[in-house]
């Protein structure tokens, strides 16, 4: 009996067990394979495009927005009718809930259950706000930027954003392009170097990680070259530049695993950058092996009508989408034109596979499929956490660059007790954020004031007037300010930008200040008192006229929420200034191109000006301590190499001063002749060390001649040629030969 019992426990027991087996093998076979989380991404792609009917696919190609848009050069809604299939929405809000229900909408409501993509423009930071990206290349410290990127991944992605339109990584040469303030300066490895430090920064490790987000390298290519400083003109770009100059940044962070890019909205010498096949296929695709995708710019489609490239709408899609922009931003050409253009022939249908496969690749690499929500956690765990603010005021104190110090005038001596204040800066907040600055508030941000305040309380008497505005021509504050100079020790005037006077299409036909702004000076310069300049700007400005009237200049940016402790640090001598130039600080806007990596001129010593020198301000990698670098000779492994062998190069690099500090060497190579000229120098690496009073240490290059020695023609080969070359770093310039 107790047998019988167990036995017959047992067969019902096999019986449910066999019958659990059934259902979960049913339960897999009709659960689609993209579905599965177990097999690899790129058969969950296949196995989805074959799927999906052509509406599905379009909808894919498409980006809408949804939230408050208070970008004023993309006026757009949030929409109520939405396709629940959307391939992507710009997502302008800083909490998930929205997200998460529009997301539900489109797993629920949509036939194949495709989660959306949300974009945003987290340019330097996304509630916790960095230096803008211009400042940051001064720092020389892309660890700084690797971080502050990963910090606003954290934010944004908690914020309900899976993907960021950053870096802007367009080499930029004309102070007058508003947004120079978006790149890192005027050098293409720079660029490189702090794009390939942002992507890591938002990627992370994996796109899968919960706090990483996909990149956009923006805008493929040669945005920066826009005629006359102008956004969206037009720019001539040789073959030769292309490759040597513009490509140089993107394909480093192609390499380095950038998710997606963004097309530019200028025409490239006849063909826009958001139709061009050369740039956007030949080379992005064929070349490098890119397998992620491409978004035009805001309307940038459409806009081909307006370049003149495509005669209306249809054409502009076909254009765009057959030239590889996948991703249509917001016009909606691709949805209205697309389908019509296939049934013409004119549109194949494997371009709209490969494209939409693209998209559904990024989707799937970011884990979307199988975390398509954003967890909803309090405002205080998401935004401005400690650290993250912190971080904020070390990279602002190490962008901040000291551009002049006569007779050692800063740090400001302790027997000046009375410290007067003047200038529209010195109280402000909201500009000290900087254009794009996401949701960024102007209650985080610390003023010029507030730091000044903190760092001298009990020490020295703070004095304030305001001066004047940033600009108009109300004098009528000047009398003020020069009394408040007058009692002071020192005066420290804070002048600047605001921050809409750089970013998107907001370019200036002078990098000067406003003349008011310069009158204020010549009024405060009666007082006879050392002065202090304390520049913020979101590009290079012309000194010209200020520079003779100051003892001392600080160049502070646009340092987002921790700038105001980070400039009295270095005011107070608690911080040695490290930054140094990312760009080149013309002398007057009339010599603008100016930058370091030019070509040499027919006749070097004439092609003068009548009125200005032809040297700038200040050039690239300027910037002044408080202690002094003594460099000894540098040695090299060997004087002649061949092609396949490397070369050592080493310094020794010692603080002679009193105070610890940090110092860039920052490495360039010259190659004096070649079948196509080079530009009188380039740099190829940079490295910052930490160096303590008296305390010496070894700077090291290892110079790989394919890497560091050759140059692309105008078809992008790489040549490699035989001769003279030499190093340059610091005061020195040593020759050493190439051979076969
Ligand atoms: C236009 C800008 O050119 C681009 O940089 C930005 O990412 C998009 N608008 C989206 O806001």
């Amino acid at each position: 009996m107790f047998f019988e019992f167990i036995t017959m426990k047992k067969s019902i027991i096999s019986t449910l067990c066999f019958l659990l087996i059934q259902l979960t093998i049913a339960a897999g076979i009709n659960r689609p394979l993209y579905k599965d989380s177990s097999v690899t991404i790129e058969r969950r792609v296949q196995d989805l495009v074959s799927r999906m009917t052509l509406d599905e696919k379009m909808v894919q190609l498409n980006q809408d927005v949804l939230g408050s848009n208070t970008n004023i050069n993309n006026i757009g809604e949030a929409i109520s009718t939405i396709p629940s299939g959307i391939g992507s929405l710009i997502y302008f809000e800083s909490n998930p809930l929205l997200r998460n229900e529009i997301q539900k909408k489109a797993m629920t409501e949509s036939r194949l259950g495709i989660p959306i993509l949300f974009g945003y423009d987290i340019i330097h930071g996304f509630r916790t706000i960095y230096p803008i990206s211009l400042a940051q290349a001064c720092s020389w410290n892309p660890k700084l930027t690797e971080q502050a990127c990963r910090i606003a991944a954290r934010e944004g992605s908690m914020a309900g954003v899976d993907w960021t339109f950053s870096p802007m990584i367009d080499v930029a040469r004309d102070g007058r392009w508003g947004r120079i303030s978006e790149g890192y300066g005027e050098d293409p490895y720079t660029n490189a170097v702090f794009g390939v430090a942002s992507v890591k920064g938002y990627q992370g490790d994996k796109l899968s990680d919960p706090y990483s987000i996909a990149a956009c390298l923006k805008h493929f290519v040669g945005y920066g070259e826009s005629e006359g400083g102008r956004d969206y003109h037009y720019s001539d770009i040789s073959a030769q530049s292309l490759w040597e100059t513009y490509l140089v940044p993107y394909e480093a962070c192609v390499k380095a695993g950038a998710a997606t890019l963004m097309s530019s909205f200028n025409d490239i010498s006849g063909v826009p950058g958001s139709a061009n096949p050369y740039t956007l296929t030949t080379i992005l695709k064929d070349q490098w092996k890119h397998d992620g995708f491409v978004i035009s710019d805001w309307d940038a489609v459409k806009q081909l009508i307006d370049q003149g490239f495509a005669a209306d709408k249809k054409e502009a899609a076909c254009k765009a989408f057959m030239a590889g922009v996948e991703m249509d931003m917001k016009d909606n050409l691709y949805l209205d034109y697309l389908p019509q253009l296939i049934t013409e022939k004119k549109v194949t249908m494997e371009r709209v596979d490969d494209a939409v496969s693209r998209i559904l690749r990024v989707k799937f690499r970011l884990g979307l499929f199988d975390h398509p929500y954003t967890p909803v956690v309090p405002e205080s765990e998401r935004f401005l956490l400690p650290e993250s603010i912190e971080l904020a005021g070390k990279l602002a104190e190490e962008s901040m660059v000291l551009l002049k110090n006569t007779q050692q005038l800063l740090p400001v001596s302790s027997s000046m007790k009375k410290i007067a204040i003047i200038g529209p800066l010195a109280k402000d907040k909201k500009d000290l954020l900087g254009s794009w600055s996401a949701q960024g508030q102007i209650k985080d941000v610390e003023s010029i004031y507030e730091g000044l305040e903190k760092e001298w309380k009990g020490k020295a008497v703070l004095t304030y007037a305001k001066g004047c505005d940033f600009e108009g021509d109300d004098e009528s504050n000047f009398k003020e300010a020069l009394e408040v100079a007058r009692t002071s020790d020192i005066i420290l005037v804070c002048l600047g930008e605001k921050s809409g006077w750089s970013g998107e299409n907001a370019s200036r036909s002078s990098i000067a200040l406003p003349a008011i702004q310069e009158q204020l000076m010549s009024e405060l310069k009666k007082a006879g008192k050392p002065i202090v300049l304390i520049l913020s700007n979101g590009r290079p400005i012309e000194l010209i006229r200020l520079e003779p009237q100051v003892d001392a200049i600080i160049e502070m940016w646009q340092p987002g929420v921790a700038g105001g402790s980070a400039l009295a640090g270095i005011l107070s001598g608690r911080i040695n200034p490290s930054g140094k130039l990312a760009i080149t600080f013309p002398l007057s806007t009339g010599q603008i191109p100016i930058y370091y990596n030019m070509r040499q001129s027919a006749r070097p010593k004439d092609g003068k000006y009548q009125d200005v020198s032809t040297e700038p301000a200040y050039w690239f990698g300027h910037g002044l301590s408080y202690t002094t670098y003594t460099y000894g000779n540098v040695k090299l492994s060997a004087t002649k190499i061949k092609k396949n062998e490397k070369l050592m190069a080493e310094v020794e690099v010692q603080n002679t001063g009193l105070r610890d500090g940090k110092e860039t060497a920052l490495w360039f190579i010259s190659d004096p002749v070649a079948s196509i000229t080079r530009p009188m120098k380039e740099l190829k690496y940079f490295e910052k060390k930490e160096l303590k009073a008296g305390q010496k240490s070894i700077y090291q290059f290892e110079i790989i001649p394919m890497r560091d020695l050759s140059f692309p023609d105008s078809n992008g080969i790489h040549r490699l040629e035989t001769g003279d070359y030499y190093l340059i770093i610091d005061n020195q310039k040593i020759k050493f030969e190439l051979v076969d």
